[in-house]
């Protein structure tokens, strides 16, 4: 059984009825940085993902392209194994479901809970939903008919099928989520678990005999007509996959750290397996995880929409790293996401181009302006003790937040270092330092901004392990067991080294890189009524809903610094405080009527949202609000003081 220095994560196993899209590649990136964490952190790490090629819905999309089951399901796996290999997922299996091994090892399942008494056959009446691969019980269909959880018609099954003892284990369910707080993450779904089960369980049929695509029963029970329920089939992938009823070799592996899964497979993962592997006698997973759906620019995403995000795409376009980045940043785990090209854009702008990008190009400046490139860390302890002790704060943050899921906090935990690198700069000022002779000290920030970019780097390793390691490189070490040992364990400093200049990391990115897909028309949804003349029109100016002006940010700023774009009549160049870390820069249209001095320290209202846009080779990252008429222009104010930042609306 697994000690505590194995880990064993995997992901659900994708049905071959389809090919990757962004939901895919977010299970599996999340499941790659947990392993890619693990084995950097010294533990023995299996990591699994896999495809699911059973099933009748599989059986008649093959039917549907002219194929056989296994040539279709061999096509569509090698998509899935193709992609996860360009975009490097550290996977230690790829399981088929279609594999020779998996298959004994689900009629070895099958045989042990049949000795055990947890199986006998019955003839099963209900309702099949193809899409699901679910039975649902009259009562739970939508007009009698229709699927609870996709809309699709569901089939009238009435069938000789074995059945699992559910109920049976309803009790022992309920004491497991009860022993394991932890057992379901986000510990707000276990909730939705617990009142299910309560509701009461029905047994499960577990086999099928109207078609034939899938594992055959064992043959001591001589019964050829039957295939395995697919989920049977696909659940037991987690333990056949170390060799359970084969070669069992790995089967020190289990029970599972974590299964990651989407929230839509909840039930199967944190009802059905653990009852199974009850039955089996093996030990119940760690943790299940289930996260939410990504929507694209906040509508769900379908084929017949157009909409379906290929993240092969995105990686190409926007950087493999920067899209994990965003993914796992962006949205809390277990919440729904929506995958905008803006949101995306201001993530590596913000985040990575400005706070991490930026502090390496710093420090390499400073570095090399002062000191001909050495950084030298011995004396930070002596000057800049407080800010160490704040870093090392936010790491020891860091792993529970991992293994809780809270992977949206450990990154923002993870940047409040770059925070402290980024003011211990502004605050301590290397060039006065230099003017005034305090060399030593200096050369101590020096070391404490590369000891923090060191630290750091390690820790993002395992969501960005393409750009982490070009970090440590030009900080003179490598991200490895050893180095994550001293710097984050022993809370070490970062040894003397010549640091390495290296082109910039994240390129600020100025427009989206991706054409919006257009909706296939011949697949559109029913056309909308037209909208009367009157009602849309008002003055000329087409009339918006209120969510539509809530997509505009408007906010309060303070003018901080101004003055005139050189060669321009009309141009000035402010920097707006809008409560932000930095500045905005915005270059506004309004000399004619305003002076620099005229603006500095005044308030404005500004649009925080604006794609920014070059105007005479300055970058203006906002716009102001005024009005004009024939007597000229006048800014709009708030009419009393408000802090940078407030919105307005
Ligand atoms: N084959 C089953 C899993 C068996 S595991 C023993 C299956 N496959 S699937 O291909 O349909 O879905 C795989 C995963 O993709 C699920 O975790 C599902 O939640 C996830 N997603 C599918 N669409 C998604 C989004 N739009 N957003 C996020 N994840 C989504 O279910």
């Amino acid at each position: 059984m697994s000690s505590c220095h194995k880990a064993y994560i995997t992901t659900p196993i994708y049905y071959v009825n389809d090919i990757a899209h962004i939901g895919h590649a977010y299970t599996t990136i999340i499941a790659d940085t947990l392993a890619r964490y693990s084995r950097m952190s010294g533990l023995d790490t299996f990591f699994l993902t896999g495809t699911d090629e059973h099933g009748q819905k599989i059986e008649e999309s093959a039917k549907a392209r002219g194929k056989s089951p296994q040539e279709y399901a061999d096509e569509i796996s090698a998509t899935f194994k193709n992609l996860w290999d360009e975009f490097g997922i550290s996977y230690d299996k790829f399981i088929r479901t279609t594999d020779k091994d998996h298959m004994k090892g689900v009629q070895k399942a099958f045989k042990v809970m049949y000795d055990n008494g947890d199986i006998y056959k019955d003839v099963y009446k209900g309702h099949y939903c193809i899409s699901c691969e679910t039975f649902f019980p009259e009562i739970q269909l939508v007009d009698g008919e229709f699927c609870p959880e996709c809309g699709k018609p569901t089939t009238v099954v009435e069938e000789e099928s074995y059945f699992f003892k559910l109920s049976k284990y309803q009790d022992k369910l309920l004491e497991w989520y009860d022993a394991h707080p932890e057992c379901i993450l986000p510990r707000s779904k276990r909730n939705e678990v617990i009142r299910f089960v309560e509701g009461g369980l029905e047994d499960l049929s577990i086999t099928r005999t109207s078609f034939d695509w899938g594992v055959k029963l064992p043959e001591e029970l001589n019964d050829p007509k039957h295939v395995m329920y697919v989920w049977l089939d696909a659940l037991m992938n987690y333990v056949t996959a170390l060799g359970y009823g084969t070669d069992e070799a790995k089967m020190d592996f289990w029970p599972a750290r974590v299964h990651l899964i989407g929230k839509d497979i909840l039930r199967f993962h944190a009802i059905y397996w653990p009852a199974f592997l009850m039955s089996l006698g093996l030990e119940l997973p760690k943790h299940i995880a289930a996260h939410g759906w990504w929507t694209r620019d906040g509508e769900k995403m379908s084929k017949s929409k157009g909409n379906v995000i290929n993240p092969k795409e995105v990686a190409d376009a926007y950087g493999l790293d920067n899209f994990r980045y965003f993914m796992l940043r962006e949205v809390p785990f277990g919440g729904d996401g929506d995958f905008s090209q803006k949101a995306l854009i201001d993530r590596i702008n913000s985040d990575l181009g400005n706070d991490l990008g930026n502090l390496l190009n710093r420090l390499i400046g400073m570095s090399g302006k002062y000191f001909e490139g050495r950084v030298d860390a011995s004396n930070v302890t002596r000057y800049y003790q407080a800010e160490l002790d704040e870093v090392e704060a936010s790491l020891d943050k860091l792993e529970p937040l991992l293994f809780e899921m809270q992977i949206h906090r450990y990154l923002e935990e993870l940047w409040r270092p770059l925070t402290v690198a980024n003011r211990a700069i502004d605050k301590y000022q290397p060039w006065t330092l230099m003017k005034e002779g305090k060399e030593e000290e200096a050369m101590a920030l020096n070391g404490l901004i590369a000891t923090i970019l060191a630290k750091v780097a390690v820790m993002l390793y395992p969501v960005m392990p393409q750009i982490c390691p070009k970090i440590a490189t030009a900080l003179g070490f490598t991200i490895d067991n050893a180095s994550w040992q001293k710097l984050i364990k022993e809370k070490e400093l970062i040894k003397a080294f010549t640091i390495e200049k290296v082109p910039p990391l994240f390129p600020r990115i100025e427009e989206p890189l991706l054409e919006q897909e257009k909706p296939d028309d011949t697949k559109k949804e029913a056309p909308k009524a037209p909208v009367k003349k009157e009602e849309k029109k008002e003055e000329g100016v087409a009339l918006i809903g209120i969510d539509q002006f809530f997509q505009t940010s408007l906010k309060v700023g303070t003018v901080v610094k101004a003055e005139e774009v050189p060669k321009s009549k009309k141009l000035l160049l402010l920097q707006v405080d809008l409560g932000e870390e930095k500045p905005r820069q915005i270059v506004a249209g309004i000399k004619e009527w305003y002076s620099a001095e005229d603006m500095l320290d005044t308030q404005v209202c500004v649009v925080a949202n604006l794609k920014p846009a070059k105007l005479m080779g300055y970058t203006s990252e906002g716009m102001l609000l005024a009005a004009k008429d024939e007597d000229g222009l006048c800014m709009i104010r708030p009419e009393k003081p408000k802090k940078p930042g407030t919105p307005i609306g």
